[in-house]
């Protein structure tokens, strides 16, 4: 649905010029949630921009639908435009329009009669749950209410595609999911595309299917959210993770005393249904071996349930072994960490 072909942005010229991207290489797949986490300056506003050409590249070429944007003149390139639809992080509404003429603008730019405009902007007032406060203006409402009029003014047009650039940053975690239900809602009613940045493993987590990871303008890892979550490579990817779940401190900490202790400390990795089955007390059961537990979490990727637990395993060293063996032939990750 979206490919970006060597994507390079440099602004400003001469000594002056920054590099924002270098030779980004991305594909978004029709009907995804594709994520691109980065820390603050990694080019995630530059790369989202460059999507629809807010931003145009300084090299690369960027293709929407089986279509290059970037070699399209002006005219071709706004009625394109209009199936990208866009939210951002601080809503970007009219404050002088009510939360009605907010959603009606695009309409009435593209000169859609007005008895039309009026079923639409009721038919996405009702899909935001916003009818209440149709006649009110931006600021009589609620951040989270604001990136509701913000996602019905650029759902207006039938996008094919959701570009979404930090849209829930501003707002309470509270608020952050519901937007993020909101999203997937539409996402899987609509079939729409949605790729979205943001600097928070948490949204990623919660909706997307693919995450990229972008670090100094340059993807340095990549592929599906669990996969991603569960077997980090990159050192940017470890430590948005780790901020995540946050539960470095007390790990070391059980690692420490069980330090001079025979035994291995393992992480096994449980995903989907495998989370919720006896496996390893089945397993330990046949091979005769001991485990204390360490640390553990059960969580979720998008709908998929997955487990992890850090144990230590005591008992003789082949036993040991057949148990790590037999983990692993059933299909758990297992990574011996000390
Ligand atoms: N208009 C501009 N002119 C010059 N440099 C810019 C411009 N916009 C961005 N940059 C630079 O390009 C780099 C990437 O910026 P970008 O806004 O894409 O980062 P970001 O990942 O969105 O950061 P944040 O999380 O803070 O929004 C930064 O070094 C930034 O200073
Ligand atoms: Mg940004």
């Amino acid at each position: 649905m979206i490919e970006l072909k060597n994507l390079t942005k440099v602004y400003g010229k001469g000594a002056k010029s920054a590099t924002a991207l270098s030779r980004v290489n991305l594909s978004v797949n029709k009907g995804e949630i594709f994520g691109v986490i980065g820390h603050s300056g990694a080019g995630k506003s530059t790369l989202i921009r460059c999507i629809n050409l807010l931003e145009r590249p300084t090299d690369g070429e960027v293709w929407v639908d089986g279509v290059e944007l970037t070699a399209l003149r002006q005219g071709p390139l706004q009625q394109r435009r209009r199936k990208i639809g866009m939210i951002y992080q601080h809503f970007n509404l009219l404050s002088s329009a009510t939360v009605y003429d907010n959603i009606a603008f695009p309409l009435r730019l593209s000169g859609m009669p007005r008895k039309e405009i009026d079923a639409k902007v009721k038919e996405l007032l009702t899909l935001v749950g916003l009818e209440e406060h149709r006649s009110k203006y931006p600021a009589q409402l609620s951040g989270g209410q604001k990136q509701r009029v913000g996602i019905a003014r650029a759902l207006a047009s039938d996008p094919d595609v959701l570009l979404c650039d930090e849209a829930t940053s501003a707002l309470d975690p509270q608020t952050t999911d519901s937007i993020l239900r909101l999203l997937l809602d539409i996402n899987r009613k609509f079939h729409l595309t949605i790729v979205l940045i943001t600097h928070e493993m948490h949204v990623i987590q919660s909706i997307c299917d693919r995450v990229a990871v972008i670090h100094g303008g340059g993807i340095v890892e990549q592929g599906k959210v669990a996969e991603v979550f569960l077997k980090p490579k990159h050192e940017v990817t470890k430590e948005f993770i780790r901020t995540e779940t946050q539960n470095e401190g007390p790990l070391q900490a059980a690692l420490e005393a069980v330090d001079r202790k025979p035994g291995k400390a393992v992480k096994i990795t449980f995903l989907g249904q495998k989370t919720y089955e006896s496996t390893l007390s089945a397993t330990v059961r046949a091979t005769g071996v001991d485990f204390a537990i360490l640390q553990g979490t059960i969580s979720t990727i998008k709908d998929v349930p997955y487990g992890q637990l850090i144990v230590r395993f005591e008992g003789n060293e082949e036993a040991v072994a057949a148990t790590l063996a037999k983990l692993a032939g059933q299909g758990l990750d297992v990574e011996v960490i000390g």
